[in-house]
């Protein structure tokens, strides 16, 4: 009989080491071999169970978030998933900021942890006090004993990635890879990883697909943002109006554009040829990886990522 003592753990120590799985179907090429880590393995179904652990470690032990604290973040939904879930199981309170154009399933699901909900305009300007990121940080200012995650801003976003993520897949890949390819937002997935992987093979070459509406792309060309390319888009979680303090441009190598359908139609292909249901940026990955691939010359190993599940999305891209 099975000693449940013996095999329990605590439930953040479910965060992490998620499976690496090969998409042989999607990708049958020869000589190339397309990896995908899974990160809807993470408790609340997304990448950001990582980042929200090792962000709420380093503020207890630095003494900036306090027992009774608030937890405030901005939050396309995930990141706030993350959040409602440690502060429920660590005893905090939390108050999150999202855009309207989150799916109705991640609104509810914060709110089943408990958390408090502020929902604001997507088209607001990044300058507005109604775009969800200014909101955030004027009810951190606005309430007693608040800590902010700042998941844009703050360094140890990328480092809980360059900790976890980037080892895992080294691990996974006995440290044999060419490519690794991941969209971002805060850039605190392909920034930390990226940094990981170079670091033990410096041919590592890291792609990073951008959503049409975000500045992203041209800024890592040019060095300039161009505010006219600011648009709207359905696709959650990834591409940017501002630059991220996370998001270091210098471990990505290439990047490329991809629309709305280009995202939903992978995020479809890839649930029927491999049963893999995943969300809207992980159709992006998977598409910055199809074009990869359809440029390649010879054999190659990719690692891509598929950020959270495509059940947070049922009514929107399925
Ligand atoms: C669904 C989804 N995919 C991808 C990302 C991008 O990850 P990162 O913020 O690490 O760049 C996010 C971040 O919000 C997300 O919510």
């Amino acid at each position: 009989m099975t000693d449940v003592a013996t095999t329990a753990c605590d439930l953040l120590d479910t965060v992490g080491n998620t499976p690496l799985v090969r998409l042989a179907k999607l990708f049958p090429q020869d000589g190339v071999e397309v990896f995908a880590k899974l990160e809807f393995f993470n408790p609340t179904a997304s990448v950001k169970d990582r980042i929200v652990r090792h962000i709420v470690a380093a503020a207890e032990r630095s003494g900036e978030l306090k027992p009774g604290g608030t937890i405030v973040e901005n939050t396309s939904g995930n990141t706030g998933a993350a959040v409602a879930m440690i502060a429920a199981a660590k005893g905090y309170r939390a108050i999150l900021t999202m855009p309207d154009k989150t799916s109705a399933e991640k609104q509810k699901a914060l709110q089943a942890f408990g958390a408090e909900i502020v929902v604001c305009p997507t088209d607001a300007p990044p300058d507005s006090p109604e775009h969800y990121v200014k909101k955030a940080r004027a009810i951190a200012a606005e309430t007693p004993n608040s800590f902010m995650i700042n998941q844009y801003d703050n360094p140890v976003n990328a480092e809980a990635h360059y900790a976890t993520t980037g080892p895992e897949i080294w691990r996974q890949m006995d440290g044999r890879l060419d490519y690794f390819v991941a969209s971002g937002s805060t850039g605190g997935t392909v920034t930390g990883t990226g940094r990981y992987l170079k670091e033990q093979d410096p041919s590592i070459k890291v792609v990073m697909p951008d959503p049409i509406g975000s500045i992203y792309k041209t800024y890592f060309e040019t060095g300039e943002i161009d505010e006219s390319e600011i648009g709207t888009y359905q696709v959650e979680g990834i591409g940017e109006d501002h630059i991220a303090k996370c998001m270091d441009f210098a471990v990505v190598d290439e990047m490329l554009k991809f629309n709305d359908d280009d995202a939903f139609g992978m995020a479809r292909e890839i649930a029927r040829t491999e049963g893999i249901l995943c969300g809207g940026s992980s159709g992006a990955n998977l598409y910055g990886t199809r074009k990869l691939v359809e440029g390649l010359s010879g054999p190659a190993r990719i690692v891509t990522v598929l950020p959270d599940t495509g059940l947070k999305y049922l009514s929107k891209i399925f």
